[in-house]
Protein backbone atom coordinates (compact mmCIF):
# COMPACT_ATOMS: atom_id res chain seq x y z
CA UNK A 1 0.00 0.00 0.00
CA UNK A 2 1.44 3.65 -0.75
CA UNK A 3 -1.19 5.62 2.02
CA UNK A 4 -4.13 4.74 -0.36
CA UNK A 5 -7.19 3.47 1.08
CA UNK A 6 -6.84 -0.34 1.20
CA UNK A 7 -9.69 -2.16 -0.92
CA UNK A 8 -8.11 -5.34 -1.75
CA UNK A 9 -11.33 -7.11 -0.33
CA UNK A 10 -13.42 -5.59 -2.63
CA UNK A 11 -11.66 -8.10 -5.13
CA UNK A 12 -12.56 -11.26 -3.67
CA UNK A 13 -15.71 -10.67 -4.90
CA UNK A 14 -15.75 -11.42 -8.25
CA UNK A 15 -19.18 -11.91 -9.71
CA UNK A 16 -19.73 -14.75 -12.41
CA UNK A 17 -16.14 -14.92 -14.09
CA UNK A 18 -15.87 -16.44 -17.73
CA UNK A 19 -13.35 -18.60 -19.00
CA UNK A 20 -12.37 -21.64 -20.53
CA UNK A 21 -11.55 -25.04 -18.92
CA UNK A 22 -9.42 -27.51 -20.90
CA UNK A 23 -10.40 -31.69 -20.82
CA UNK A 24 -13.57 -30.87 -18.72
CA UNK A 25 -15.35 -34.12 -19.93
CA UNK A 26 -13.96 -35.75 -16.98
CA UNK A 27 -12.28 -36.57 -13.82
CA UNK A 28 -10.71 -33.47 -12.53
CA UNK A 29 -11.77 -31.02 -15.69
CA UNK A 30 -15.73 -32.34 -14.96
CA UNK A 31 -14.88 -31.46 -10.68
CA UNK A 32 -13.17 -28.50 -11.68
CA UNK A 33 -16.49 -27.65 -14.14
CA UNK A 34 -18.75 -28.36 -11.36
CA UNK A 35 -17.26 -26.04 -8.72
CA UNK A 36 -17.05 -22.78 -11.28
CA UNK A 37 -20.95 -22.99 -12.54
CA UNK A 38 -21.84 -23.71 -8.80
CA UNK A 39 -20.56 -20.39 -8.16
CA UNK A 40 -22.71 -18.63 -10.63
CA UNK A 41 -19.42 -18.46 -13.65
CA UNK A 42 -19.70 -19.41 -17.00
CA UNK A 43 -17.79 -22.07 -18.84
CA UNK A 44 -16.38 -22.85 -22.44
CA UNK A 45 -16.16 -26.85 -21.49
CA UNK A 46 -13.43 -28.01 -23.73
CA UNK A 47 -12.39 -31.81 -24.57
CA UNK A 48 -11.03 -33.54 -27.85
CA UNK A 49 -13.57 -36.76 -26.65
CA UNK A 50 -16.84 -35.73 -28.36
CA UNK A 51 -18.89 -38.74 -27.16
CA UNK A 52 -17.63 -38.05 -23.43
CA UNK A 53 -18.49 -34.34 -23.80
CA UNK A 54 -22.06 -34.49 -24.82
CA UNK A 55 -22.54 -36.79 -22.10
CA UNK A 56 -20.93 -34.31 -19.96
CA UNK A 57 -23.36 -31.58 -21.36
CA UNK A 58 -26.18 -33.65 -20.34
CA UNK A 59 -25.14 -34.12 -17.40
CA UNK A 60 -25.05 -30.38 -16.80
CA UNK A 61 -27.97 -29.42 -18.72
CA UNK A 62 -29.09 -26.99 -15.36
CA UNK A 63 -26.31 -24.80 -16.01
CA UNK A 64 -28.26 -23.49 -19.07
CA UNK A 65 -26.45 -20.79 -21.45
CA UNK A 66 -23.72 -20.28 -18.23
CA UNK A 67 -21.95 -23.52 -20.08
CA UNK A 68 -20.88 -24.17 -23.65
CA UNK A 69 -19.21 -27.01 -24.98
CA UNK A 70 -16.37 -27.70 -27.61
CA UNK A 71 -14.71 -30.19 -29.40
CA UNK A 72 -11.17 -29.50 -29.75
CA UNK A 73 -7.68 -30.84 -29.30
CA UNK A 74 -5.37 -28.61 -27.61
CA UNK A 75 -2.60 -29.80 -28.94
CA UNK A 76 -3.41 -28.25 -32.42
CA UNK A 77 -1.84 -25.35 -32.86
CA UNK A 78 -4.66 -22.66 -34.35
CA UNK A 79 -7.20 -24.19 -31.55
CA UNK A 80 -5.94 -21.22 -28.63
CA UNK A 81 -7.40 -18.28 -30.82
CA UNK A 82 -10.04 -20.26 -32.06
CA UNK A 83 -11.22 -20.75 -28.48
CA UNK A 84 -10.81 -17.22 -26.71
CA UNK A 85 -12.97 -16.03 -29.47
CA UNK A 86 -15.63 -19.00 -29.16
CA UNK A 87 -15.65 -18.18 -25.11
CA UNK A 88 -15.88 -14.38 -26.53
CA UNK A 89 -18.81 -15.20 -28.82
CA UNK A 90 -20.97 -17.41 -27.29
CA UNK A 91 -20.65 -16.56 -23.20
CA UNK A 92 -18.55 -12.88 -22.81
CA UNK A 93 -15.45 -11.30 -22.23
CA UNK A 94 -12.93 -13.91 -20.88
CA UNK A 95 -10.86 -13.77 -17.17
CA UNK A 96 -10.02 -17.14 -16.36
CA UNK A 97 -8.68 -19.87 -18.19
CA UNK A 98 -8.04 -23.68 -16.16
CA UNK A 99 -4.89 -25.62 -18.07
CA UNK A 100 -6.08 -29.15 -17.06
CA UNK A 101 -6.21 -31.22 -20.18
CA UNK A 102 -3.66 -34.30 -19.66
CA UNK A 103 -2.33 -37.59 -20.37
CA UNK A 104 -1.48 -39.50 -17.37
CA UNK A 105 0.52 -42.78 -16.54
CA UNK A 106 3.50 -43.52 -18.65
CA UNK A 107 6.86 -45.29 -18.10
CA UNK A 108 10.62 -45.01 -17.11
CA UNK A 109 13.15 -43.75 -19.31
CA UNK A 110 14.48 -47.13 -20.93
CA UNK A 111 10.76 -47.85 -22.33
CA UNK A 112 10.03 -44.51 -23.38
CA UNK A 113 10.39 -43.83 -26.98
CA UNK A 114 11.05 -40.41 -28.90
CA UNK A 115 7.47 -40.45 -30.19
CA UNK A 116 5.82 -41.16 -26.65
CA UNK A 117 8.00 -38.70 -25.21
CA UNK A 118 6.78 -36.03 -28.04
CA UNK A 119 3.56 -36.66 -27.21
CA UNK A 120 3.57 -36.75 -23.33
CA UNK A 121 5.39 -33.24 -23.48
CA UNK A 122 3.09 -32.21 -25.99
CA UNK A 123 -0.20 -32.40 -24.11
CA UNK A 124 0.82 -31.52 -21.02
CA UNK A 125 3.07 -28.93 -21.69
CA UNK A 126 3.25 -27.50 -25.35
CA UNK A 127 -0.63 -27.11 -24.99
CA UNK A 128 -0.13 -25.63 -21.35
CA UNK A 129 2.39 -22.91 -22.95
CA UNK A 130 0.58 -22.17 -26.10
CA UNK A 131 -3.07 -21.77 -24.13
CA UNK A 132 -1.71 -19.57 -21.52
CA UNK A 133 0.26 -17.46 -24.65
CA UNK A 134 -2.95 -17.21 -26.10
CA UNK A 135 -4.79 -16.06 -22.86
CA UNK A 136 -2.27 -12.66 -22.00
CA UNK A 137 -3.11 -11.53 -25.34
CA UNK A 138 -6.75 -12.28 -24.97
CA UNK A 139 -7.35 -11.02 -20.78
CA UNK A 140 -6.96 -7.62 -21.70
CA UNK A 141 -9.10 -6.32 -18.22
CA UNK A 142 -7.11 -8.84 -16.24
CA UNK A 143 -7.76 -12.47 -15.44
CA UNK A 144 -6.19 -15.40 -13.87
CA UNK A 145 -4.73 -18.59 -15.40
CA UNK A 146 -4.57 -21.74 -13.40
CA UNK A 147 -2.42 -24.53 -14.64
CA UNK A 148 -2.82 -28.25 -13.57
CA UNK A 149 0.42 -29.60 -12.59
CA UNK A 150 1.28 -33.05 -10.60
CA UNK A 151 3.63 -33.89 -7.37
CA UNK A 152 5.18 -36.13 -9.80
CA UNK A 153 6.15 -32.97 -11.70
CA UNK A 154 7.52 -31.77 -7.99
CA UNK A 155 9.71 -35.25 -6.83
CA UNK A 156 11.27 -37.75 -8.57
CA UNK A 157 9.11 -40.83 -8.59
CA UNK A 158 9.29 -44.48 -10.41
CA UNK A 159 8.36 -44.83 -13.89
CA UNK A 160 6.94 -41.77 -15.02
CA UNK A 161 9.78 -40.20 -16.83
CA UNK A 162 7.94 -38.45 -19.71
CA UNK A 163 5.17 -37.08 -17.99
CA UNK A 164 7.00 -35.66 -14.56
CA UNK A 165 9.11 -33.86 -16.69
CA UNK A 166 6.24 -32.68 -18.85
CA UNK A 167 4.73 -31.15 -14.92
CA UNK A 168 7.66 -30.03 -13.96
CA UNK A 169 7.79 -28.10 -17.18
CA UNK A 170 4.37 -26.65 -16.30
CA UNK A 171 5.78 -25.67 -12.61
CA UNK A 172 8.33 -23.34 -14.22
CA UNK A 173 6.60 -22.24 -16.71
CA UNK A 174 3.75 -21.52 -14.61
CA UNK A 175 6.11 -19.07 -12.59
CA UNK A 176 7.98 -17.71 -15.44
CA UNK A 177 4.66 -16.31 -16.73
CA UNK A 178 3.79 -15.34 -13.15
CA UNK A 179 7.14 -13.20 -13.47
CA UNK A 180 6.35 -11.73 -16.96
CA UNK A 181 2.84 -11.05 -17.15
CA UNK A 182 1.23 -10.36 -13.46
CA UNK A 183 1.75 -6.67 -14.18
CA UNK A 184 -0.26 -6.86 -17.21
CA UNK A 185 -2.72 -8.08 -14.85
CA UNK A 186 -2.91 -11.70 -15.83
CA UNK A 187 -1.78 -14.19 -12.48
CA UNK A 188 -0.43 -17.44 -13.18
CA UNK A 189 -0.84 -20.18 -10.70
CA UNK A 190 -0.87 -24.22 -10.78
CA UNK A 191 -2.34 -26.34 -8.46
CA UNK A 192 -0.32 -29.77 -8.10
CA UNK A 193 -2.51 -33.01 -7.40
CA UNK A 194 -1.50 -35.97 -5.44
CA UNK A 195 -3.33 -39.11 -6.52
CA UNK A 196 -6.83 -38.13 -7.48
CA UNK A 197 -9.53 -41.11 -8.15
CA UNK A 198 -10.63 -40.23 -11.58
CA UNK A 199 -11.51 -42.16 -14.71
CA UNK A 200 -7.68 -41.98 -15.64
CA UNK A 201 -6.53 -43.81 -12.07
CA UNK A 202 -9.95 -45.80 -11.07
CA UNK A 203 -8.21 -49.55 -12.13
CA UNK A 204 -4.88 -48.42 -10.68
CA UNK A 205 -6.60 -47.83 -7.51
CA UNK A 206 -8.34 -51.20 -7.78
CA UNK A 207 -5.39 -53.42 -9.02
CA UNK A 208 -2.23 -51.91 -8.35
CA UNK A 209 -1.63 -52.08 -4.67
CA UNK A 210 2.49 -51.22 -4.99
CA UNK A 211 0.98 -47.81 -6.01
CA UNK A 212 -1.65 -47.12 -3.46
CA UNK A 213 0.91 -48.02 -0.30
CA UNK A 214 3.39 -45.32 -1.94
CA UNK A 215 0.36 -42.46 -2.89
CA UNK A 216 -1.99 -43.26 -0.36
CA UNK A 217 -0.29 -45.11 3.00
CA UNK A 218 2.75 -42.33 2.58
CA UNK A 219 0.28 -39.57 2.62
CA UNK A 220 -0.76 -38.21 6.41
CA UNK A 221 -4.01 -37.78 5.32
CA UNK A 222 -4.14 -41.46 4.07
CA UNK A 223 -6.92 -41.46 1.31
CA UNK A 224 -7.28 -40.37 -2.51
CA UNK A 225 -8.22 -37.09 -3.09
CA UNK A 226 -11.23 -36.19 -5.06
CA UNK A 227 -12.15 -33.92 -7.99
CA UNK A 228 -13.63 -31.94 -5.90
CA UNK A 229 -10.53 -31.71 -3.58
CA UNK A 230 -8.88 -30.10 -6.15
CA UNK A 231 -11.58 -27.94 -7.58
CA UNK A 232 -11.96 -25.74 -4.35
CA UNK A 233 -8.51 -24.97 -4.89
CA UNK A 234 -8.70 -24.00 -8.70
CA UNK A 235 -11.22 -21.79 -8.21
CA UNK A 236 -9.51 -19.84 -4.84
CA UNK A 237 -6.48 -19.52 -7.27
CA UNK A 238 -8.89 -18.01 -9.97
CA UNK A 239 -10.88 -16.22 -7.46
CA UNK A 240 -10.44 -12.29 -6.52
CA UNK A 241 -9.67 -13.94 -3.21
CA UNK A 242 -6.07 -14.89 -4.90
CA UNK A 243 -5.52 -11.54 -6.09
CA UNK A 244 -2.38 -11.26 -4.10
CA UNK A 245 -1.27 -14.75 -5.47
CA UNK A 246 0.83 -15.27 -8.16
CA UNK A 247 3.38 -17.80 -9.10
CA UNK A 248 2.43 -20.14 -6.92
CA UNK A 249 2.23 -23.56 -6.75
CA UNK A 250 -0.11 -25.83 -4.35
CA UNK A 251 0.17 -28.97 -3.82
CA UNK A 252 -2.95 -30.64 -3.14
CA UNK A 253 -2.06 -34.36 -2.31
CA UNK A 254 -2.73 -34.98 1.73
CA UNK A 255 0.75 -34.12 2.34
CA UNK A 256 2.37 -36.12 0.15
CA UNK A 257 5.01 -33.74 -1.00
CA UNK A 258 5.12 -32.07 2.61
CA UNK A 259 6.39 -35.08 4.42
CA UNK A 260 8.36 -38.52 4.17
CA UNK A 261 5.50 -40.41 6.11
CA UNK A 262 6.03 -43.27 7.76
CA UNK A 263 2.55 -45.09 8.25
CA UNK A 264 3.50 -47.61 10.78
CA UNK A 265 5.35 -45.48 13.03
CA UNK A 266 3.32 -45.62 16.38
CA UNK A 267 3.11 -49.28 16.32
CA UNK A 268 7.64 -49.44 15.12
CA UNK A 269 7.50 -47.41 19.06
CA UNK A 270 5.98 -49.66 21.03
N1 LIG B 1 -5.80 -38.13 -11.41
C1 LIG B 1 -4.68 -37.87 -10.76
O1 LIG B 1 -4.30 -38.59 -9.81
C2 LIG B 1 -3.83 -36.69 -11.17
C3 LIG B 1 -2.70 -36.39 -10.39
C4 LIG B 1 -1.90 -35.31 -10.73
C5 LIG B 1 -2.22 -34.53 -11.82
N2 LIG B 1 -3.32 -34.82 -12.57
C6 LIG B 1 -3.60 -33.97 -13.73
O2 LIG B 1 -4.92 -33.49 -13.69
C7 LIG B 1 -5.45 -33.36 -15.01
C8 LIG B 1 -6.74 -34.16 -15.17
O3 LIG B 1 -6.49 -35.50 -14.85
P1 LIG B 1 -7.65 -36.60 -14.75
O4 LIG B 1 -7.14 -37.66 -13.84
O5 LIG B 1 -8.95 -35.95 -14.49
O6 LIG B 1 -7.61 -37.21 -16.25
P2 LIG B 1 -8.78 -37.82 -17.16
O7 LIG B 1 -8.08 -38.68 -18.15
O8 LIG B 1 -9.88 -38.40 -16.34
O9 LIG B 1 -9.34 -36.52 -17.89
C9 LIG B 1 -8.56 -35.82 -18.80
C10 LIG B 1 -9.48 -35.21 -19.85
O10 LIG B 1 -8.65 -34.44 -20.74
C11 LIG B 1 -9.05 -34.72 -22.07
N3 LIG B 1 -7.90 -34.51 -22.95
C12 LIG B 1 -6.74 -35.21 -22.99
N4 LIG B 1 -5.93 -34.74 -23.95
C13 LIG B 1 -6.60 -33.71 -24.55
C14 LIG B 1 -6.30 -32.84 -25.63
N5 LIG B 1 -5.14 -32.95 -26.30
N6 LIG B 1 -7.21 -31.90 -25.98
C15 LIG B 1 -8.39 -31.79 -25.32
N7 LIG B 1 -8.74 -32.61 -24.30
C16 LIG B 1 -7.86 -33.56 -23.92
C17 LIG B 1 -9.50 -36.17 -22.07
O11 LIG B 1 -10.36 -36.46 -23.15
C18 LIG B 1 -10.20 -36.25 -20.70
O12 LIG B 1 -11.58 -35.94 -20.80
C19 LIG B 1 -4.33 -33.81 -15.95
O13 LIG B 1 -3.56 -32.72 -16.37
C20 LIG B 1 -3.51 -34.72 -15.05
O14 LIG B 1 -2.16 -34.86 -15.48
C21 LIG B 1 -4.13 -35.89 -12.28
Amino acid sequence: MTGQQDNSHDRAIVPGMIGIITGAASGIGEGIAIKFLQMGCSVLAVDMNAEALERFQERHINAGSRLSCATADVTDETNPAKLFALCRERLGEPNFLVNNAGLGSAKAALETSDETWHRYIDINLGSVFRMSRQAVLEMKNGGAVVNLASVWGMVGFRGTAPYSAAKAGVIGLTRQMAADYSRQGVRFNAVSPGFIATPATFERIKSNRWLVGAMVDQAPLGRTGTPADIAEAVYFLASGAASFITGVILPVDGGWTATHYAPDLEEQAV
